[in-house]
């Protein structure tokens, strides 16, 4: 893989986005650009629209108008699986499909990325090891131990997980196509703050050893300004400021971010 240059495309690129939902407009000619091998993190009140973004990202949603570009292509412009194969993304509330933990990783690669993709995104697990074979116990367990889980997960009932390891399979579920990007909404909330702790560490463990891009909503700020090297600030539909995390916090540009950051002490 080669390394990011300053010549790359950023990761994503939104030109002039709008979207309406529900006959109301949730974003407002957002223009933004998102660095790769980064941590971004949206922050920003109650329906600011974080999550309306971050669904545009791998085509949950199409905006109203306006441009979103992935490497410099048209989002639009690639067949929807690709894309989503490349952009992982996991869901505020974690929802497991009906069985063990097994299916449920297995059910992942088989949608997403159909048996040609699923040698790669096993590579990836075992380096310096025999390659166990795709979908394999051996290589589902892999996948589990990459977000700190016991192989033994691998038979239990997925709906039997608690809140913290069911958002650890959701994530071991998006990593099973072995995307470049991971797009998390809200990741933690649910969790308690240590949880939530061993959680970040395991994305920031994650980013270093897959490369792997984040980009995380969050209501944390704490959370957002310890662990992202960038933070966009959201507010009715608008970017507010965005940059990066120490100076937006410690510095920022606009009063409305100021009011934000410091609400929460
Ligand atoms: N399906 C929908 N139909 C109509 N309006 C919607 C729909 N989904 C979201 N909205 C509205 O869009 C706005 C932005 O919602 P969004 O979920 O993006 O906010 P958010 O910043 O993620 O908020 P939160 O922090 O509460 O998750 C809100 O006013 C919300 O009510
Ligand atoms: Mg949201």
């Amino acid at each position: 893989m080669t390394g990011e240059s300053a010549e790359d495309p950023p990761l994503f690129a939104l030109a002039d986005v709008s979207q309406e939902r529900g006959g109301r407009e949730v974003l407002r000619s957002v223009t933004l650009e998102l660095p790769a091998r980064r941590l971004v993190a949206i922050i920003g009140p109650s329906g600011a629209g974080k999550s309306s973004l971050i669904r545009l990202l791998n085509r949950l949603d199409d905006p109203t108008s306006g441009t979103v570009r992935f490497r410099g292509a048209p989002v639009t412009a690639m067949p929807v699986r690709a894309l989503r194969r490349r952009v992982g993304f996991v869901f505020q509330s974690p929802t497991m499909f009906p069985g063990t933990v097994a299916d449920n990783l297995r059910a992942a690669a088989r949608y997403e990325g159909g048996a040609a993709n699923a040698p790669r995104a096993f590579i990836r697990f075992t380096v310096g090891v025999s390659t166990p074979a795709p979908g394999s116990d051996a290589a589902l367990g892999a996948l589990l131990e990459s977000v700190e889980l016991d192989r033994d997960f691998l038979a239990r009932d997925a709906s039997s997980l608690s809140g913290g390891e069911q958002q650890r399979v959701s994530i071991a579920r998006a990593l099973a196509t072995m995307p470049e990007v991971l797009v998390l909404d809200e990741p933690t909330s649910a969790l308690d703050p240590e949880v939530a702790e061993r959680f970040m560490r395991t994305v920031a463990r994650l980013r270093q050893e897959q490369m792997l891009s984040v980009i995380m909503v969050t209501h944390r700020l704490v959370e957002a300004r310890q662990w992202s090297d960038a933070t966009v600030m959201l507010d009715a539909g608008r970017v507010v400021e965005w940059g990066g995390t120490a100076a937006l916090f410690d510095t920022p540009r606009e009063a409305r971010t100021r009011a934000f950051v410091q609400s929460a002490g």
